[in-house]
């Protein structure tokens, strides 16, 4: 059964038994008060019937009862009569006394034509003493003894009491009106039913399709219930699901799209050198290198191409178990202006080669320590250094090594005054495979793993490693690790293993 069936029933039944509680309330008080049930239709007359006439007049009434059953003919005794009636005017009550069809006695308020006829007929057993009647709009309660004259005659006594015409009105309304007010109250029933469905029966449903949205993979909705109650707090959960959904779905999405990329990108680095691997034997095959010179050169170039291959091999093994977090990292702690220094001993050679002039510009004094994986550092460096001996085409190479430091970092700068890098490109070149000049021809060599490998070793330093660059004046790359102060020194003298996480 649905809530709103549920609600339904539980609402009528809700009406239901409050009109009935209303009808046995109504009948009880009705037996209360009359004794018995019968009456019950006329409830609104009970209390008229029972209660025509204020205590005077029912005091005057009980008077002339006791008259007309004892000395019936003192009651055509006008000045009496007269008397009587006087007390009863003070009481906005009147008198009328007849005797067969003729009236004796008419208070002068009732001096109308048709009382002679609205009054009952004779009822010497007098049964029903009390009663109602109206005249065009007035409305009269009375109380009437009859009785018999000396001589035989019968004749009435009316004490006549003028009720408001409003009660009258009231009275005949009151099942209209009734039936008015359950009306009312079913429309308000309604209302109220209408409301409180409504506040959760709607939100409910927009729940309920977007779990279908979801459930067929149709993230990007948004779901719009603004409400303080329960199932207000209800779509904000269901919302923050959907949010952590669709990121989720959308990393995903975008780990698959990278895993695609990883994946052309080596197939195309890898086929490279093994295409011209297989070109120089074939030729070697088909006895093109027919001199020993030429087998020489086929040979040699064999052998770089199968180094490269190496190289690329190593540098994507390498990465990828840094970007899986498998490569377990040594931390030591050592003075980087040593480092450095070591590091420049064994470049100089390679740069004089190339005439390339180094610049060594230390600017702290003593020891920098810092806690570091020598190998791994020292593979960043080589990487940073081996681009800017390879893009540096120019007559006049410079290269120089900055080291700075204050309390908590220390900052290695890398200088070259090479081709630089390309505006478009800066925010690139640390992703794995980015190369600025997008054609991967292999003349330059690179794999475009080696910023994106140095990015990944200086990540798990916890420091930072980023480039500044202007096309055709140089490019630097900055290096900053954190800077150990002599209490971390000494805490920190042993190697340790840490695997990032
Ligand atoms: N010192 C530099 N001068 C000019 N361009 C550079 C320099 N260092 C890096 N780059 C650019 O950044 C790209 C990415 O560098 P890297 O990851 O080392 O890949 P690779 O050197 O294998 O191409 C390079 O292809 C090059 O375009
Ligand atoms: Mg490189």
């Amino acid at each position: 059964m649905s809530i709103r069936i549920k609600m339904l029933l539980s609402f009528t039944g809700m009406l239901v038994i409050s009109l009935l509680f209303i009808l046995l309330t109504a009948s009880l008080y009705t037996i209360a008060a009359t004794g018995d049930l019968q009456s019950f239709r006329d409830i609104y007359k009970v209390h008229y019937q029972v209660n025509p006439l204020t205590e005077q007049g029912e005091t005057i009434f009980q008077e002339m009862k006791f008259l007309a059953k004892n000395d019936p003919d003192e009651l055509q005794n006008k000045v009496l009569l007269r008397e009587y009636d006087m007390k009863l005017r003070a009481e906005k009550s009147g008198l009328y006394v007849r005797r067969e069809n003729s009236q004796i006695f008419e208070s002068l308020t009732f001096n109308q034509p048709e009382l002679k006829q609205a009054l009952p007929a004779y009822d010497l057993n007098n049964n029903q003493i009390r009663s109602t009647f109206n005249i065009s709009e007035r409305f009269y309660a009375y109380a009437k003894f009859d009785f018999h004259y000396s001589d035989g005659e019968r004749g009435s006594i009316f004490v006549i009491r003028e009720r408001s015409p409003f009660a009258e009105l009231t009275r005949k309304l009151l099942p209209v009106m009734s039936l008015l007010l359950i009306g009312v109250l079913i429309i308000a029933n309604l209302l109220l039913f209408r409301w409180i469905t409504r506040s959760f029966i709607k939100p409910l449903n927009q729940l309920r399709s977007s779990a279908e949205h979801i459930k067929d993979g149709n993230l990007s909705f948004k779901l719009e219930l603004r409400s303080n109650d329960e199932v207000g707090q209800l779509s904000e959960a269901f919302e923050s699901m959907r949010n952590q959904l669709q990121r989720s779905n959308e990393l995903r999405q975008q780990d698959e799209a990278n895993r695609r990329e990883l994946i052309s990108n080596i197939s195309h680095d890898l086929r490279t050198p093994i295409t011209n691997i297989k070109g120089y034997i074939e030729g070697i095959r088909d006895g093109v290198a027919n001199t020993p010179e030429k087998m020489e050169t086929y040979v040699n170039i064999i052998h770089a191409k199968a180094v490269s291959m190496d190289k690329l091999v190593d540098e994507l093994f390498l990465y990828s178990k840094l970007d899986l977090n498998q490569e377990p990292f040594l931390f030591k702690v050592v003075d980087l202006v040593d480092f450095l220094e070591d590091s420049i001993e064994e470049l100089r050679y390679d740069l004089e080669d190339k005439g390339v002039a180094l610049d060594w510009d230390n600017r702290t004094s003593g020891p920098v320590m810092a806690s570091v994986d020598l190998d791994k550092l020292k593979r960043t460096v080589v990487n940073v250094v081996d681009n800017a001996l390879k893009y540096m085409e120019n007559e006049h190479k410079r290269f120089g090594i900055t080291l700075q430091a204050d309390d908590e970092w220390t900052t290695i700068a890398f200088k070259d005054n090479g081709r630089g890098v390309p505006e478009e490109a800066l925010p690139h070149i640390f992703e794995r495979f980015y190369r600025a000049e997008q054609s991967r021809n292999s003349s330059t060599g690179g794999s475009g793993l080696g910023l994106a490998i140095a990015r990944q070793i200086i990540d798990g330093h916890g420091g930072f490693i980023w480039a500044e660059s202007k096309p055709n004046q140089g490019t630097i790359i900055y290096i900053q690790l954190k800077r150990l102060n002599e209490a971390e020194e000494l805490m920190g003298n042993d190697e340790h293993f840490d695997h990032r996480g």
